[in-house]
């Protein structure tokens, strides 16, 4: 029963979004407005924004990368460090009277930072000129929100506490042809001490199998060769359903589109990592070897006190294992220094644990206070200066261990696809290998989306740099 209501129900509210998205459009299109987007934060945010920018694609505006040209900005914030926040508020004030050059101008705020009460209080105080603003859970209804901005001439907030339900079949703009985020649960359950993010992604949520499944069958039609199935903790898919089913089933499912050739996923806790995934990723053609498992801490004193459910001995028991049954993975890692009593001691754990997984790549982080998560009253707040040092001291070998483990494919041949091309210079293209590492490559720009065979003949600390193999 309840299964069905959530199909009527968000498919009336799709319905309904896309009858406001024609009426808009007769407004809007043709007047040559355009809109600039920046997405901050995680795969979460840059898979919102596609859907937003189908949203504005349809009713009429084009995209522009240039922000002093835009009609319409929108800023798809992140709030899971300070520095985040930050950027977003040092921005806005940037924008203050630009409407008094531009009548149509309007400026959009969405996205995780949105869903705190304190944020809210300070943008209604300093920077009361925001158009439109809404949260996480109700990105689809930009269109209404849209509509009621122009209609009533006032400024439109939107916050939701939860979300209701997961609206499918709205317009939607991919970032590239070749390969594609897919959501396959949104929210988190976990409540790791520091982190912000269940209180601003809610409960967690798994969409069907079958709709994933569809989704991905519709982009492998449409030229899509490679998707990442995203989710807070992935190993924890499907649990919740009416029906239950493993990430690890599902995976199985994807695994058999004809046409797909690489699957990757992220973010995996490891606490959540079965016997079962490891066994579906070895013996799954398409699964790529490449894991990001973040670990956070070496010590298991602090991962008790940052909720981690799992021990250092546990986690690099994990690897071990993961690295038997998948001999060509490489794994990447997202690690926090500074937590609330992080000793010297607890932090060479970390350090250890650096030292024998050898990741390919890892995303260090200073451990931010952020208000309403437990550990921003804890005891023993760690120093800056000494946070700082430790930070540098785990970059370094990290950097240290990236150069080397890329070092390896030095004289190898490997498949890459091709995604870009390099920022840095116009006749090198940027792919990866299927264990998700970054190729630099002299090429023709028409390899973009195309496998290709590189011979790997050199390597910088954070990428490969290849020659097309003859
Ligand atoms: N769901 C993912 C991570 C999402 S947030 C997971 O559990 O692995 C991405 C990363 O940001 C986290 O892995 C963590 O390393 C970091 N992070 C989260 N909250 C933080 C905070 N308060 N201070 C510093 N880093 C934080
Ligand atoms: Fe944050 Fe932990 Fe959830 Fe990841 S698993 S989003 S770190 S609470
Ligand atoms: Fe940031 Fe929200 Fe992602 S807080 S890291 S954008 S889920």
């Amino acid at each position: 029963m309840s299964e069905r209501k959530v199909i009527n129900v968000s498919t009336k509210e799709a319905q309904r979004q896309n009858e406001i998205i024609n009426i808009l459009a007769q407004h809007i299109s043709g007047k040559g407005l355009q809109y600039c987007i920046s997405t901050f934060g995680c795969q979460m945010n840059a898979r919102d924004s596609e859907k937003i920018e189908g949203m504005l694609e349809q009713i009429g505006y084009t995209k522009t990368e240039n922000e002093e040209e835009a009609d319409f900005i929108i800023y798809n914030t992140c709030c899971v460090r300070e520095n985040a926040e930050l950027k977003i508020y040092g921005r806005l004030g940037a924008l203050k009277g630009r409407r008094k050059k531009n009548p149509n101008f309007m400026i959009a705020l969405c996205g995780c930072m949105m869903q705190q009460d304190i944020v809210l209080d300070t943008l209604k105080k300093k920077f009361n000129f925001i158009d439109i603003i809404f949260g996480t859970y109700n990105i689809y209804k930009l269109p209404e929100l849209l509509q009621t901005r122009l209609e009533t001439k006032q400024n439109v907030i939107d916050i939701w506490d939860s979300y209701q339900d997961i609206v499918e079949d709205l317009p939607d703009s991919r970032k590239y042809d070749f390969k594609a985020c897919v959501n396959i649960m949104y929210g988190c359950n976990n409540f790791c001490t520091y982190c912000i993010v269940p209180y601003v992604r809610g409960r967690e949520r798994s969409r069907k199998p079958e709709d994933i499944v569809t989704e991905i069958k519709a982009l492998v039609s449409e030229g899509v060769k490679e998707i990442m199935l995203l989710g807070q903790n992935v190993n924890s898919y499907g649990k919740t359903l009416d029906e239950p089913i493993s990430f690890a089933e599902l995976l199985k499912q994807i695994n058999a589109i004809e046409g797909l050739k690489r699957i990757r996923f992220m973010t995996s806790h490891p606490k959540d990592l079965s016997d079962e995934l490891i066994e579906v990723m070895a013996s799954c053609d398409k699964i790529c070897p490449s894991v990001h498992l973040p670990f956070q801490s070496g010590s298991t004193k602090l991962l008790k006190k940052m909720n981690r459910h799992y021990t250092k001995e546990s986690y690099l028991e994990l690897v071990r294992k993961i690295k038997a049954a998948i001999p060509r993975v490489e794994l990447t890692t997202d690690i926090i220094v500074g937590f609330p009593g992080e000793t010297e001691e607890d932090f060479l754990d970390t350090m250890e644990v650096v030292e024998k997984v050898h990741y390919a790549s890892a995303f260090t982080f200073i451990y931010s206070k952020r208000t309403g998560t437990p550990a921003a009253t804890m005891e023993d707040q760690v120093p800056e200066d000494v946070t700082k040092e430790r930070f540098n001291r785990l970059l370094a070998l990290v950097n240290k261990q990236s150069a080397a483990t890329l070092h390896k494919y030095v004289g190898q041949t490997v498949e890459v696809l091709f995604e870009e091309v390099s920022k840095q210079d116009d006749n090198v293209l940027s792919g990866r290998t299927d264990t998700g590492l970054l190729v630099n490559t002299p090429a023709p720009k028409e390899y973009v989306g195309k496998f290709v065979k590189v011979h790997i003949v050199d390597n910088k600390t954070h990428y490969l740099i290849g020659e097309l193999a003859r």
